[in-house]
């Protein structure tokens, strides 16, 4: 049933902190109501928005279907013996329920936007030489910068890594691609697409790990990364390359400690899953096979209150 990731929803204490960063991060921000709702550049879609509330909590996640879809989730969700309420955080179409560690989760009848895509990369690699008599960087590439095309996935931690995954599988029909035991997961819609668009870590009690924005090169990894740097964000981890999703990778740590990461040449599974076989691996196998730090101690830390 759930095919792709729509938008975030997170509560903090100070829009205005968290407008500095992610419009430094690389997204648009507008105002709706109360709140803010953050796009990136020249795709019409909502991918964040931030509420204003007493502490820093990720609040719910808004995925989309076809008419398929949400014609068989009411029923999968009463076999379940999840119960539908009505929206807790405003006028948001779709079917609304918790998960059953009590997240709430939304799930609409929506095509995400379109993302732009960038120009073909073309690399020069040993015996298969692409880029005949063109730069791969000019004068020019002094003057780039990250542009986040699209959210691609958001890790959550969870108290039972199994619990989640039955449920967003079984209930919701997302497919697991990989994993590391009890402790880590990672899931792709029902129509393949993305090696993951949602994760869960292993911890004491819910929250965010991170959110994931998709750049156009490994150059715009670390263009945005040393640009939030520079401006005194903490660094989180990377630059690596994670094995499980094979993407490119750095992680900064948001103004409330949770992690926002740039990707980049992330693993594509095609819908009747060919050429696919899960790994179960240990979590520090799947993390990088390699990077420019091994991660920190606190980079698994849930810092969201209980
Ligand atoms: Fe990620």
């Amino acid at each position: 049933m759930i095919r792709t990731l729509l938008h975030v929803g997170m509560t903090v204490p100070d829009l205005e902190v968290g407008r500095a960063f992610y419009e430094l991060f690389g997204l648009e921000t507008r105002a709706v109501a109360s709140d803010l709702v953050f796009r990136c550049e020249g795709r019409a879609q909502d991918q964040l928005r931030l509420m204003e509330g007493r502490r820093k909590k990720l609040s719910y996640v808004s995925f989309g279907t076809n008419e398929e879809g949400m014609k068989a989730l009411p029923g999968s969700l009463e076999r379940a013996g999840v119960r539908v309420a009505h929206s807790p955080f405003g006028d948001i179409d779709g079917l609304w329920f918790q998960d059953p560690h009590g997240d709430w989760v939304n799930v609409q009848l929506a095509e995400p936007a379109p993302s732009l895509a960038g120009p073909a990369v073309e690399i020069n690699a040993p015996g298969n030489y692409r880029r005949i008599g063109r730069r791969a960087c000019d004068l020019a590439s002094l003057r780039k910068r990250a542009r986040p095309r699209r959210l691609g996935h958001l890790i959550k931690f969870t108290p039972d890594v199994n619990r989640s995954v039955d449920f967003y599988g079984r209930v919701l029909g997302m497919k697991l691609s990989d994993r590391a035991g009890d402790v880590l997961a990672f899931m792709r819609g029902c129509a393949g697409g993305d090696h993951h668009m949602l994760a869960f870590a292993k911890s004491t009690h819910t929250g965010l790990h991170h959110l994931s924005f998709e750049v156009g090169d490994i150059d715009e990894i670390e263009l945005g990364a040393q640009t939030l740097l520079r401006a005194g964000y903490k660094d989180g981890f990377g630059l690596g390359r994670h094995v499980g999703g094979s993407n490119y990778f750095h992680y900064i740590r948001d103004p409330w400690n949770s992690l926002a990461e740039y990707f980049w040449d992330i693993d594509i599974i095609p819908e009747d899953d060919s050429g696919w076989t899960p790994l179960d691996a240990a979590p520090e196998e799947l993390t990088a096979v390699w990077a420019a730090t091994p991660p920190p101690p606190d980079f698994v830390v849930n810092f969201e209150a209980p």
